[in-house]
């Protein structure tokens, strides 16, 4: 491991900041150290201040910038996560449905991380389809700001401990068991993963400039973001949804503090007022 003092890690953490408006309190230097000198160690720079040259010099386009985003971010998800979400969607809003026109109904995973999400979220609506509503027409998005954590999620490839969470008879409906040097491993049918529209994105863009969503799902992102940043955010996904619009936060997050016009009509879930 490699030693950063105060003014590297103040450096640092700015422009991870300005970039991604993810931010690195003093506690989570360690985490900062760990993981950037492994690119250290790869890149085969001598210490921070090396590594701290090649960023200021590559800046925000660089693939080591992207290689630094995609160390930084925290990617911890599971399959089925905060299951009430699934059993609201299905309930309060798949059920008295009313699809009219040609439109299908678009939900977006705004910080989708490895594709637990948005996988979950396809085969609720896939189940919902088979068994109450063969009509139903959907589009689903899967978004991230980095883009290892994307291609694993459009891989769609799972390892067997990380697919504890989904019913025998699912994983036989919309996976695949690996075989050979896969065999530890579970992927999602490919007429699946075409289902879904993956794409880079970054929550602080200053234009959100999106195809028209029904539902965003942004759980477990906004947490790491300071308050005018969640504001900003939250705004955004305001003006982008539609009235009655939902919104689905994490389990620990809240819209307390934030001003806007989302009511909060579930566990973690806003619904969109005029
Ligand atoms: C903990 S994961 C959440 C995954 C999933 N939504 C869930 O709840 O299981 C947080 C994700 O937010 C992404 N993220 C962080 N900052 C972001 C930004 N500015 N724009 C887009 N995504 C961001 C990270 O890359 C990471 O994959």
């Amino acid at each position: 491991m490699y030693s950063l003092n105060q003014t590297q890690f103040s450096e640092l953490a700015k422009i991870i900041y300005d970039f991604s408006r993810i931010h690195l309190s003093e506690k989570k230097k360690p985490l900062v150290i760990s993981r950037l000198s492994k690119r250290i160690r790869k890149l085969g720079l001598a210490n921070f201040s090396e590594y701290l040259s090649l960023i200021r010099s590559a800046g925000p386009e660089s693939d080591e910038f992207t290689e630094m985003i995609n160390s930084i971010s925290t990617n911890y998800s599971h399959f089925f996560r905060e299951s009430y979400h699934f059993d609201f969607l299905v309930s309060h809003y798949l059920t008295p449905l009313k699809q009219e026109g040609s439109n299908p109904l678009c939900i977006w995973s705004a910080a989708a991380s490895t594709g637990q999400e948005v996988y979950s979220l396809l085969i609720c609506l896939e189940e919902f389809k088979r068994i109450k509503n063969p009509h139903l027409r959907y589009q689903l998005y899967a978004s991230d700001i980095s883009s290892k954590v994307l291609n694993t999620a459009s891989s769609g490839l799972y390892k067997i401990e990380e697919t504890q969470k989904i019913s025998k008879e699912y994983l036989k409906t919309y996976f695949l068991r690996g075989k050979g040097s896969y065999e530890n491993q579970f992927k999602v049918k490919n007429q699946y993963i075409k289902q879904i529209k993956f794409f880079k994105f970054n929550l602080n863009s200053t234009q959100y400039d999106v195809p028209p969503m029904d539902i965003v799902f942004l759980r477990n992102a906004l947490i790491y973001f300071d308050r005018p940043t969640k504001q900003q955010i939250i705004n955004r996904l305001y003006d982008i949804l539609p009235p009655e619009g939902l919104l689905f936060l994490g389990h620990s997050e809240s819209l307390a503090g934030i001003s806007s016009k989302f009511k909060l009509v579930g566990r973690t879930i806003y619904k969109k007022v005029v």
